[in-house]
């Protein structure tokens, strides 16, 4: 998929002076996925088709309504969920033919979460909810200087003991954060990661995603409704009714005004 011609028409530079980027493959692929809930009368297709590609050191953002499916394609392509039809490739390895099993594999080893909730655990420190996500990808090595060492990325050096409830809102999720980093996932998946957060701590947030993403070994997708986050984005997808309806690349951040409208909107 590194043939130029596979560019979609709306992310091709449109101004001629930019230099080309290096077409390196997909960290992560979907294809062709498709996610249906219940059966007969109750049938609800959320999920329409989507083929869509996550490339190496880029924040991707994932835009679109409420209820257009993007909490279900972030389940899917963190193998939290299984699509109904379609494959995904992540760091080179498929989907297909995995059983339950061999998906949770998939997601513990690739992809790392950061929810909008934080989701951390009130009774660890925050060194102690890093070392729990080491534990269960199965990492190797010293944890606590691993876990330390993904605090002190995300500038949280001096907060190693702090417990949950001592943080703020900012804090917990710069935790959330390097536990998605413990042990070096190549996807990092965040669902509104800064609807919670007041627009200070939601700014700090993104910019730390971003400079996440610039690892040429990883990607990054966050959904956001927040028309603030669109100058940290790399590549902005819209989705709407299941389907993705535009994928486009900034330039230097700068996002064209429909994308702010759609995102006003969301
Ligand atoms: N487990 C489920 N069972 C049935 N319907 C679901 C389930 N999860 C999500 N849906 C429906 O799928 C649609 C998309 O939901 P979601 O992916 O959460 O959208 P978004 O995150 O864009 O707001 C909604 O209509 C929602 O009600
Ligand atoms: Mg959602």
């Amino acid at each position: 998929m590194s043939d130029a011609t596979n560019i979609p028409v709306a992310t091709k530079p449109t101004n001629q002076t930019q230099p080309a980027r290096p077409q390196l493959p997909p960290i992560l692929e979907a294809k062709g996925i498709t996610k249906v809930f219940g059966s007969g009368d109750m049938e609800i297709k959320v999920l329409k088709g989507v083929d869509m590609q996550l490339r190496p050191g880029e924040l991707t953002l994932l835009m679109g309504p409420s209820g257009s499916g993007k909490t279900t394609l972030l389940s899917i392509l963190g193998c939290i969920l299984s699509p109904s039809n379609g494959e995904l490739v992540i760091n080179g390895k498929s989907t297909r033919g995995r059983n339950a099993e061999g998906l949770a594999n998939l997601r513990r080893t690739e992809v790392g979460f950061v929810f909008q909730s934080y989701n951390l655990f009130p009774t660890l420190t925050a060194r102690e909810n890093v070392m729990l996500a080491l534990d269960v990808r199965g990492s190797r090595g010293d944890a606590v200087k691993q876990a330390e060492g993904a605090l002190r990325a995300v500038g949280l050096g001096h907060r190693l003991d702090a417990y949950p409830k001592k943080l703020s809102g900012g804090e917990k999720q710069r935790v959330a954060i390097a536990r998605a980093l413990a042990g070096c996932p190549a996807v990092i998946l965040a669902d509104e990661p800064t609807a919670a957060l007041d627009s200070e701590n939601g700014a700090a947030v993104m910019a730390l995603l971003s400079e996440v993403a610039k690892d040429p070994t990883r990607a990054v997708l966050a959904v956001t409704h927040d028309h603030r986050t669109l100058s940290y984005a790399d590549r902005i997808i819209r989705i709407e009714d299941g389907r993705i309806v535009d994928q486009r690349r900034t330039q230097d951040g700068a996002v064209e005004e429909r994308d702010i409208h759609v995102a006003a909107a969301a």
